[in-house]
Formats: structure tokens, sequence, C-alpha cells
């Protein structure tokens, strides 16, 4: 059974109340599928309310943190302590109906982060971490998975749409990847595919184009299931770079140059 300590009973008491307001509204863009206006506006108005939900339980629990949120921006706080939090990760599929989406909340303290929670409203699984007490699902321990071959490996990732990123050179390492693995997938929220790979279902992970807010609970969570998180290129932070990879301690080398070597050759023409 997992030790749950006092700030984490904060980030899972914020994360549950905006779940069941965020699960609630799910229910209703179901329905709006089929309606000539469609969902859009309601999805919008169910993000915001989960921020705002998020918000405020946060600031009850610990009044002189700051905040990044990716509707309302920053705010600055003691000047140690940051939540950074997505309150809806997935709202494509959340806007169409797929119920796979999350509420992501990291804690940055003196710009390391130091706690994380994803939580998937949908299943009811919450993956939690925080810095040198290990990664858990629910209750139960979570480690990364113990593959060693990337033949073997299932690696997520997130496709670039419309004016995001550059289509081209995705490809080109897609391909590379799809060429040596046993499967890629692309379900469509990076905070919960970080939590896969920490729990041992995706072997790796890439994407390229994100924002603190996709990644940042995931670094720590997949970190401390036994798992790597860099940059493509192992040089920049993960956290802000945009760029991620991570997986198993044997399949991050792999994996990264893989990728690397598709980008050096589609660059080269
Ligand atoms: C998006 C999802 C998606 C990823 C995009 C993100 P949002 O976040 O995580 O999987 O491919 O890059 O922007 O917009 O649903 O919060
Ligand atoms: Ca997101």
């Amino acid at each position: 059974m997992a030790a749950r300590s006092a700030l984490f009973t904060v980030m899972e008491r914020a994360a549950r109340k905006a779940a069941r307001s965020l699960v609630r509204d799910f229910g209703e863009v179901e329905q709006l599928q089929v309606s000539v206006k469609g969902p859009g506006d309601f999805v919008s108005t169910a993000d915001l309310a989960a921020e705002r939900t998020l918000r405020e339980e946060l600031h009850k629990g610990r009044p002189t943190y700051g905040f990044l949120m990716e509707e309302s921006g920053d705010s600055a706080g003691d000047g140690h302590h940051r939540w950074i939090v997505d309150p809806l990760d997935g709202t494509t599929n959340f806007l169409h109906g797929i119920p796979h989406f999350c509420i992501s909340i990291a804690l940055e303290r003196d710009k390391q982060i130091v706690a994380g929670l994803i939580y998937d409203p949908m299943r009811d699984e919450m993956f939690w971490a925080e810095k040198g007490h290990g990664a858990y699902v629910n209750d139960r321990r979570m480690r990364v998975s113990a593959r060693s071959k990337l033949d073997d490996a299932v690696i997520g990732t997130g496709i670039p749409f419309r004016e995001r990123g550059d289509h081209p050179r995705y490809l080109a390492m897609l391909e590379a990847v799809m060429g040596k693995t046993a499967g890629v997938r692309r379900m469509g929220a990076a905070a919960l595919d970080l939590a896969y790979v920490a729990a041992g279902r995706y072997d790796g992970f890439f994407e390229f184009g994100l924002s603190p807010w996709d990644v940042a609970a995931g670094i720590v969570i997949i970190r401390e299931a036994g798992g790597f998180v860099e940059a493509l290129g192992g040089k920049g932070d993960p956290l802000n770079d945009g760029s991620i990879v991570a997986a198993t301690d044997r399949l991050l080398k792999p994996l990264g140059e893989t990728l690397l070597a598709a980008a050096a050759a589609h660059d080269r023409g």
C-alpha cells in the first residue's frame, strides 16, 4: 500500500473534484456529437471549469504556490513552488466522444519537478509519484517494462496536425520507428502516454512540440518508475524543450538514435 503524503492528498482532492465535472460534461459531449452546432463551445467551457476547480483546490491546499496552467497561464506565487497543470489533456478525444483523456498536475520546487499526478477518470486510474518515493497506479507500485529489444517494443507517439510541426520530418522518424518495433500507438493524450510508459504498457514514447503542462507530471512519474526521459538528442530540458523521448533504460538509446538518424537523413535530403 502506497504511503500518501499531505501534498499528495491536496493533489488528489483537486483532481477528483475537477474530474467529476469533466465526466459529467463528457456525457453531454457524447450527446452533442450529432447536433449541427457540435460540442466545440461546450468543451471549451468544460476545460475552463476544470481548470478553475483545480486552481481553487490547489490554492486552498497550498496558498503560496504559483501556477503554470494551459488556459490561464502563469502566476508567480512564492518564487519556489509552482503547480504545472493541464486540466484536460486529450481535448480532441474529449471533443469527439473518445473516452481517453486526463487531468495532469505536477509540482515544481526550485526548478525541479518533485511530484506528479495523472488521472484518467474514465478508467479511474490515478498514476502518481513523489520524487524519491516510487511511482504508483492507484495503490499499486509501477515499474517500467523489462523489454530490452526495440524489436519487441510498443512505442507511443503524438502525430502533429494542421500547422503544428514539420510533417515530412516527423513522418521520416515515424517510418524508422515503424520498421524497428512491434508497433506504434497514437492514443491522443500525451500525459497518459507518459503514464503508460511508467506503467510498462508502452516501452517508449516520443513527440515534438509539446508544452510543459503536457509532460511535467509524466517526467517525474516515469523517473520514479525506473524509466528515463530526455529531450531529443539528450541535451535540452524535456520540460521546456518541446521534444521528448521516454523509455526504459535499455531502450532510450536505441530509440533516440533511431529518431536522430532518421531526422538527419531527412535533413540531408
Ligand atoms: C494534446 C494531447 C495530444 C498531443 C498534443 C497535445 P491537449 O494536448 O496531449 O496527445 O499530441 O500535442 O497538445 O491539447 O489535448 O491538452
Ligand atoms: Ca495537453
